[in-house]
């Protein structure tokens, strides 16, 4: 955050880029100007030089002492000054400390959640729909506009199985009761059928192909099973305070994929083989555009949404949060549209999956898929058996029980490494303890309360001199680099960098709360100063939260 200021200074002296390092140790100063290239260039030994910039910069305002230090000249800052001019710029921002103007207004599209019908409709879409809200916040705060895509898996050839399925073992009052689960069970019937006898397969091919010519029967089906399905995945969206900007998905984009596979023909990059229509891109592994029975492909219908897209979005990036098992898919994807000659920035922002607790893929005894619904159910209801445990007289205990709930499932994802897989272990989760969503909130809440309860308020006019205390400095320190962590994020798309930085927070405050008194504090000036302190972190955690897609109650 200060950086500028020391940059700035140094800029008198020195020529060319100029980056400051932060040194490892606090007693070191805050930031270091390392002095090797400078050295290589006025062929003067790196102490020296720093020996001499440390003698003679001036010092900026927000900065208390200067040294040399071998090769490093290193900067601290003015804890004081430094709090106040946080504490003027919070109390001042508020809801928007710590954001930026990065972005400048370009247009990021974010695809994100983009669950199938029909086809194991699980929990594992969680991970991408509580990633992709996290970025689509992110870039929003940084002056990004952003919009959300759902590309809902609506087409293919388990509509095949599922209205073969359902003509012959389904029932019209599941569906419309319990859609997801209905089509799932009539999927999962079908595989088994399959099993045993493989004209089935046959029979769904058979109802695809009827589907893709516009069969009267087949459309009103693949509608009505599409129709029930949205209005559930609805449901949960709201639930999770998710929205979308455009639900088009694969059966949409299918109508186009003949036109976008005519580019690709008319480019010469494909070829047919065995019947199929294929492009060689390098790996080992073509990509099919084009079926035997001239059906659309995964791939087609991709290559047709991203064009379509481009042409209807405008957007300078494109950002696909999908697991990373689909990663060559990707790959391939935007290779060939990149040599159809389109070079916006396209990224597949891969993620891992989520494991039970026991070890291997998430799924209930029977080894079936374990659904979104069901777990915020369960996770509601044990939310709400530790609210009544530890706060029996709280007021709305539903409403809160459902924010915490909710907090705790996007907490327990963001807080790891996208990448990684992660293991889904509700009772760690939800915890009010460990390094988690409710123990973030549960310090909001109390920090809140410490400010709502004081008989002062919080103003900029305080004397942050009287911060002495080390616990005090800790806080203010890690103050000053919200934004640059929310922006870390933000560049390399891995929310986990804020999330494990606001656990770090969180500790530092939680600390300096047990051991700063605020209230029962005599010196009125100390108080205040201290109070500023609090109401300036709960601001910062609830900007964080907000962040990861997280409402931080000022009660629980
Ligand atoms: N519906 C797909 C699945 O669940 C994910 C879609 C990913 N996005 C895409 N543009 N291919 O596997």
């Amino acid at each position: 955050m200060f950086e500028k200021e020391i940059v700035d200074v140094l800029r008198k002296k020195v020529k060319g880029e100029i980056s400051l390092s932060v040194p490892p140790d606090g007693s070191l100063g805050d930031f270091a100007f390392p002095c090797f290239t400078l050295a290589k260039e006025l062929k003067k030994s790196p102490v020296q030089i720093a020996e001499e910039l440390a003698k003679t910069i001036s010092m900026p305002d927000i900065v208390s002492k200067i040294t040399a230090a071998g090769p490093y000249v290193n900067f601290f800052l003015d804890p004081a000054k430094v709090a106040q001019y946080l504490f003027a710029e919070i109390l001042g921002k508020k809801e928007n400390f710590g954001s930026s103007k990065l972005g400048d207004g370009r247009l990021v599209a974010i695809e994100f959640s983009s669950p199938n019908i029909g086809k194991p409709m699980h929990f594992g879409h969680l991970r991408s729909t509580v990633i992709g809200q996290c970025l689509s916040l992110l870039h929003e705060f940084n002056g990004f506009k952003v919009v959300r895509l759902n590309y809902l898996g609506d087409w293919g050839t388990q509509f095949g199985k599922l209205i073969y399925a359902y003509l012959n073992w389904g029932s019209a009052e599941k569906l419309h009761a319990c859609p997801i689960k209905h089509l799932y069970d009539l999927y999962v019937k079908f595989n088994e059928y399959v099993e045993k006898d493989e004209k089935y397969q046959g029979f769904a091919r058979e109802w695809f192909s009827k589907l893709e010519k516009g069969d009267q029967e087949a459309t009103s089906l693949w509608a009505k099973f599409k129709h029930y399905s949205v209005d559930e995945f609805r449901k949960i969206y709201d639930m999770l305070g998710v929205t979308f900007d455009c639900y088009n998905g694969e059966a949409y984009y299918a109508k186009k994929a003949d036109a976008a596979v005519a580019l690709v023909e008319k480019k010469n990059l494909a070829v047919v083989d065995e019947g199929a229509l294929i492009v060689r891109l390098g790996n080992d592994m073509p990509m099919m555009l084009r079926k035997t029975d001239e059906s659309t492909t995964y791939a087609s219908r991709d290559l047709a949404t991203l064009l379509d897209r481009i042409d209807e979005f405008h957007f300078d990036t494109i950002l696909y949060v999908v697991g990373h098992e689909q990663s060559l898919h990707f790959e391939q994807l935007f290779k060939l549209v990149h040599l159809l000659g389109f070079s916006q920035k396209f990224v597949h922002v891969a993620h891992g999956l989520y494991l039970s607790p026991e070890g291997g893929k998430m799924a209930t005894r029977k080894g079936k898929a374990v659904f979104m619904e069901d777990v915020l159910d369960e996770t509601i209801a044990l939310a709400k058996k530790t609210i009544e445990e530890k706060n029996p007289d709280l007021k709305n205990k539903d409403k809160v029980a459902k924010t915490v709930a909710i907090g705790a499932i996007f907490f327990g994802d963001l807080f790891n490494d996208r990448v990684k897989d992660v293991v889904f272990d509700l009772h760690r989760i939800l915890s009010f303890e460990g390094d988690t969503g409710p123990y973030l909130m549960y310090t909001h809440a109390r920090a809140a309360s410490i400010v709502r309860k004081a008989k002062m308020k919080p103003s900029k006019e305080c004397d942050t001199s009287l911060l002495q205390d080390p616990a005090e400095q800790r806080v203010i320190k890690l103050m000053a680099g919200f934004s640059a962590k929310v922006q870390d994020a933000l560049a390399q798309y891995k929310p986990h960098i804020l999330a494990q930085f606001l656990i770090e927070f969180g500790r530092a405050f939680n600390e300096f709360y047990h051991k700063c008194p605020c209230t029962q504090e005599k010196d009125k000036q100390i108080q205040l100063a201290r109070l500023c302190l609090i109401e300036c972190s709960r601001q910062l955690i609830e900007n964080g939260l907000r962040l990861l897609g997280i409402a931080a109650p000022s009660e629980m």
